[in-house]
């Protein structure tokens, strides 16, 4: 009934380190108060909160975007950069709330520097200008010897950033954008912003929005394709319902195949490939919350596993993707001013981003399915799913192929699930198991209690034929020295 087979000698395909980054935004509590916090006795000297530095340190985590999201839609990059308290404030449209821009483009770079990660910045397609756009590649990117290169010199940063990944604006096809657009609108304005900027610096790779909207994808695709490599797309889910949260793994999957179809029809196709940046995903949908704070769950860190997992198996397709977000708003992290907790949906990334390999094998599913009809939290649309799996799996391996990682993702809720698991040329061995779970699909961490969803580790027996049991509502990656 359930059976998993691996094939360790098989590399399907490489698996992108992209899939497991991040995004932060100016929104609530995630920058200031959760990555940088001046004053507080938690922060280093420059202001990031040292607590949370680490824990972020932890996931390698390999792609940070910023700075929005909606606020990118209103934010003018020039107003973050030198002295500090000659900074200007500014109204933030898009949450409404005072941005005092005291962590703009050179703070985020040191902390991508600090981190390991790979800048994604999104330009203004709001309120900004192509000008301005270019402007701040210049000062980012630029070697030359010209005026915003010169600024960003006097500022103490001699060598460029070389930041590599720009989205053409964000979610520009909705009401509750600055300045939103319709397609045709949108279309043109991505192309110029993609094709000068690369004029600008041939060595960036752009990001245009995508949507659920196949007509908006395939205007965006057919006008701005030959200037963009990447489409991106947008995924939040989730309700109180455990299998209505974990299956929409499925109907994200389902979403971003559909994409790639689009992108095979596209006029663009036959003379670049563009993939798929998801670069805003998670479980949302308990809007009340102040600065969209969502108190996670296990059954969201489930559907993240899923998520990781899906994505390892598809990054041939979708090789970028963003957990919107890392701290505090829609937050992996969530802190408070005397220290801080770790979510569910941390653990999922604590998990998966860590134990697993850069290649994919093969591998073969059996698993028992269920239906199910569901409602989408934000469109409110009704979705059917029908033959969802009660596990997943994913086998990966190191780059010198001395140690195989074996991921599955057990979301049956009543009952422990017995996996007959073949792994083709397996010695008997002793191997460590990394399970993820807690005491309910419901259950939560707190600054009180930290560890409620943790990831325990356990050794157990592998060889090329045995059995594992797998805990109702689990995560586990078997990590086998070879
Ligand atoms: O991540 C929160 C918000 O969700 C982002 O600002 C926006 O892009 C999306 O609608």
């Amino acid at each position: 009934m359930y059976s998993v087979m691996v094939n360790p000698g098989k590399i399907t395909k490489a698996v992108s380190r992209y899939i497991y980054g991040h995004f932060i935004e100016h929104l609530g509590r995630c920058i200031y108060g959760g990555i940088y916090e001046e004053g507080s006795p938690l922060s280093d000297e420059r202001g990031f909160r040292k607590d949370v530095m680490e824990a972020v340190k932890e996931l390698k985590v390999p792609i940070l975007r910023w700075p929005g999201g909606n606020f990118a839609s209103n934010y003018h990059w020039e107003d973050g950069i030198g002295p500090k308290d000659q900074r200007p404030a500014r109204f933030d449209l898009a949450w409404r709330s005072v941005e005092t821009n005291r962590f703009g483009t050179d703070e985020y770079i040191e902390y991508c520097r600090e981190i390991g990660a790979e800048p994604y910045i999104c330009v203004n397609l709001g309120t900004g200008t192509l000008d301005e756009a270019l402007r701040w590649l210049e000062y980012c990117n630029g070697e030359e010897n010209t005026y915003y290169v010169n600024l960003r010199r006097k500022y103490g940063h001699m060598e460029p950033y070389g930041v590599k990944f720009w989205g053409i604006g964000n979610e520009m096809y909705g009401e509750w954008q600055v300045n939103h657009m319709n397609a045709d609108e949108y279309a043109k304005i991505a192309k110029e912003y993609a094709k000068w900027m690369k004029v600008l610096d041939p060595s960036i790779k752009t990001v245009a929005v995508g949507c659920d909207d196949p007509e908006w994808n395939l205007r965006v695709l057919d006008v701005s394709g030959p200037h963009i490599d990447y489409i991106s797309y947008h995924f939040y889910t989730g309700s109180e319902d455990y299998y209505e949260t974990v299956s929409t793994v499925y109907l994200l999957k389902e979403r971003l195949l559909g994409l790639k179809k689009l992108i095979d029809m596209s006029r663009v196709s036959q003379k670049r490939q563009i993939k798929i940046a998801l670069d805003e995903w998670n479980v949302w949908y308990r809007v009340a919350e102040e600065g969209l704070e969502e108190p996670y769950e296990l059954k969201d860190g489930l559907f993240a596993c899923g998520v990781l997992i899906t994505l390892q198996k598809m990054s041939d397709i979708v090789p970028i993707a963003n957990l919107a977000q890392l701290v505090n708003a829609l937050g992996a992290i969530h802190t408070e001013s005397d220290g801080l907790y770790l979510t569910p949906v941390y653990k999922a990334f604590e998990l998966l981003a860590n134990h697993s390999g850069q290649n994919l094998v093969e591998t073969h599913i059996e698993t028992e399915t269920y239906d199910i009809d569901g409602r989408m939290f934000f469109t409110k649309t009704p979705f059917e799913l029908r033959d969802v799996p009660y596990i997943d799996a994913s086998a990966t391996v190191s780059v010198d192929g001395k140690k195989l990682y074996l991921a599955v993702v057990n979301y049956k809720k009543e009952d422990a699930v017995k996996v007959s698991i073949t792994i083709k040329g397996m010695g008997e061995k002793i191997a460590r198991a990394y399970v993820l779970s807690g005491p309910d699909v419901h259950a939560r961490n707190s600054m009180d209690h930290p560890n409620v969803v943790d990831i325990v580790c356990e050794q157990i027996k592998v060889g090329s034929q045995f059995t594992h049991t797998f805990k109702p509502f689990s995560c586990t990656v078997i990590e086998i020295e070879r």
